[in-house]
């Protein structure tokens, strides 16, 4: 984990990836003080919110964090430069193939690039375009996911990569004897969401906490996609009515396309703004029926409110003991 601390600048490698209408200033602050990297969720923020947002967490932080830009926004490049102003040292391209250019733009800044590859060959296309890190992400996450299990995801590109590159896990990580299994693969640390979203720095509605708080692993669903001509990114989330009315807004954009009101790219957009607006309406509003629950499989394992800094202690002492339990059983194989 030395090696991910040192490039995140925090003391330990655990990220706390960007949710948005979550990872606002409270929670990015109270993870970057309790030694964890804090990563504000820019979303659909104006350049102006994401400014303000990184002046208030630096006023409660003097460590390390980063923040999280959506590559389909369509001001990246503006809010590119406001992290620039803002000397943020890190910056997450999440939500797709970062554009032409912008990668570049980030650097330019002298900031890092921390992407999120789908796949083995986008990992090695990141990096040659000049990625400094990876996250690798599976689909037992909360929020956007794509097809692959974590598992597969971390034995498919850890070997390939680990050893010359950082590489952070993601998705359904919920206890510390698992950070240790993907650090003793090579990773260079982790990034956990679900475990962190009900922290008690966490500005989330207590309804949509005591949602996570009674949740079981099952009842964190993948969205499905009714039409093949509408490529929707599957959303994993608690079921509730805001699953299903997602159903029928797929059915509502679809016809819209039909119909050539849209194009496909506003097809799309639409569809994220609909994510976001229920997202909003769960975390800010406490709408737990109507609203998006976004929460990954590893929801069952968050049961109470608790620090930022509780749960990375408690993490931490996991993945110490996973890592000293193993030690006698390694080492007494050496006397067999
Ligand atoms: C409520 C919620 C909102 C999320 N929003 C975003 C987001 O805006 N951008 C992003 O890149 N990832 C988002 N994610 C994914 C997290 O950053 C993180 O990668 C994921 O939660 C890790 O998997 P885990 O939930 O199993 O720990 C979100 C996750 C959750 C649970």
């Amino acid at each position: 984990m030395a090696r991910g601390a040192a490039f995140l600048g925090s003391e330990t490698a655990i990220m706390c990836g960007a949710m948005s209408w979550v990872s606002e200033r409270h929670l990015v602050s109270a993870i970057s003080n309790a030694g964890g990297f804090g990563v504000i969720a820019c979303g659909a923020m104006t350049p102006d919110l994401l400014a303000a947002e990184i002046a208030a967490t630096r006023a409660r932080t003097d460590q390390p964090f980063g923040v999280n830009l959506i590559t389909m926004h369509p001001a990246l490049f503006d809010l590119i430069e406001v992290c620039a102003r803002g000397a943020i040292g890190h910056v997450v391209l999440a939500g797709g193939v970062p554009p032409k250019g912008s990668i570049e733009a980030v650097k330019a800044s002298g900031a890092k690039v921390i992407a999120i590859p789908p796949t083995l060959a986008m990992a090695k296309k990141y990096l040659r375009s000049g990625a400094d890190a990876l996250i690798i992400e599976g689909m037992e996450a909360g929020g956007h996911i794509g097809p692959v299990s974590t598992g597969v995801l971390a034995q498919e590109i850890l070997p390939e990569l680990a050893a010359d590159h950082l590489v952070f896990v993601a998705g359904g990580i919920g206890r510390g004897a698992a950070i240790a299994a993907f650090l003793e693969m090579g990773a260079a640390g982790v990034q956990m969401g679900t475990r962190f979203a009900c922290a008690a720095e966490s500005i989330a509605h207590p309804a949509f906490k005591a949602a996570f708080f009674r949740a079981h692993a099952r009842e964190a669903v993948a969205s499905v996609q009714i039409d093949p001509r509408l490529p929707v990114i599957p959303v994993r989330a608690l079921k509730n009515k805001g699953t299903e009315a997602f159903t029928a807004k797929q059915s509502e954009v679809a016809a819209k396309l039909d119909r050539g009101e849209v194009d496909m790219a506003a097809a799309q957009l639409e569809i994220e703004h609909f994510w976001a607006g229920a997202l909003r309406r769960a975390v800010i509003e406490g709408d737990v029926e109507n609203g998006s629950l976004m929460a990954g499989q590893s929801v069952g394992m968050v049961t109470a409110e608790e620090p930022a800094a509780a749960i990375i202690v408690g993490l931490l002492a996991e993945c110490e003991d996973a890592l000293t339990r193993r030690t006698p059983v390694a080492l007494g194989a050496l006397y067999v």
